[in-house]
């Protein structure tokens, strides 16, 4: 049986809500149209929009007073004294979306206020039935059943999803010559919980490019199912309180962590 997840209900219905809006624009011409500049510097499409935008009317019907960090309308604060954040990506791996690539995701973390603590991270995939989350303290799950990162501390037996830049080429290079597969998904949020599920034993990204919004849920959902994450150096992952500031990360089954942090170290 599973724990009572007290946020489950209010996120199920924000993706309910994503999924709607945004069903018939995936996969469209019409999906990837410049809208405006967002909140955290990129463009705003209009399946982004029409996915935030959906979410919000949920969440200002749901009566409690919260803090929203939301990639594209940046930070809403709803009522007067927030009872909780919730950090939102309404959808994660637009590119993905807009081609009709089916890997990308509503990503939504609930944390206190201050963002000091994250009590409950979901992530959901809007193409196929993949539901994942996590409350802090009570495991991880997907589809309702406990979830584990891989077993696996071989890095020549390993398959991981490797983001680097043509500028730091030599990082992401030391990484390919040493694991056994690479994959590159293109949704940070959903390529965690893959991690999270022993799909991929290991996630690094070292652009400087990560924002709060693509990895706090994520980041919660694998830790609980035994995963370990920190920044580029091997630090705790410091994430800002805003949705324009960019962090590298290493993310794992906790076993390949050190190796990887070496690999990277050296480029
Ligand atoms: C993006 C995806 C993508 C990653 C980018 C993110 P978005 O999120 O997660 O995989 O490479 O860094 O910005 O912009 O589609 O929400
Ligand atoms: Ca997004």
């Amino acid at each position: 049986m599973n724990p009572d997840f007290h946020f489950l209900k209010l996120c199920r219905e924000s993706f309910k809500a994503a999924s709607d809006a945004t069903c018939d624009l995936a996969g469209t011409e019409a999906a990837g149209k410049y809208v405006c500049m967002g909140a955290d510097g990129t463009p705003t499409t209009k399946i982004d929009i029409a996915a935030e935008d959906a979410i919000v009317e949920v969440l200002k019907a749901d009566g409690r007073s919260m803090r929203i960090l939301s990639e594209e309308l940046g930070e809403l604060v709803i009522g007067k004294s927030p009872e909780f954040a919730l950090v939102l990506d309404p959808l994660d791996g637009t590119y993905n979306a807009s081609t009709g690539i089916p890997f990308y995701n509503v990503s939504i973390a609930v944390a206190t206020p201050d963002l000091s603590d994250l009590n409950f991270g979901y992530v959901k995939n809007l193409a196929i039935d993949e539901e994942y989350y996590a409350q802090a303290g009570k495991g991880a799950y997907l589809n309702g059943k406990p979830i584990r990162a891989s077993g696996n501390s071989d890095l020549k037996k390993s398959c991981i999803s490797v983001y680097g830049y043509r500028q730091n080429s030599e990082k992401t290079f030391n990484l390919y010559r040493n694991v056994r597969r690479v994959r590159l998904l293109g949704s940070v949020a959903l390529e965690l919980c893959y991690v999270a599920s022993g799909k991929l034993d290991a996630f690094v990204d070292v652009r400087q490019a990560l924002r709060l919004t693509d990895v706090a849920a994520g980041q919660l959902i694998l830790t609980e199912a035994g995963g370990l994450v920190t920044d580029g150096y091997g630090e705790d992952l410091n994430l800002p309180d805003n949705v324009m500031n960019r962090v590298d990360m290493v993310a794992s089954n906790g076993h390949v962590h050190g190796k990887l942090l070496k690999l990277i170290s050296r480029g």
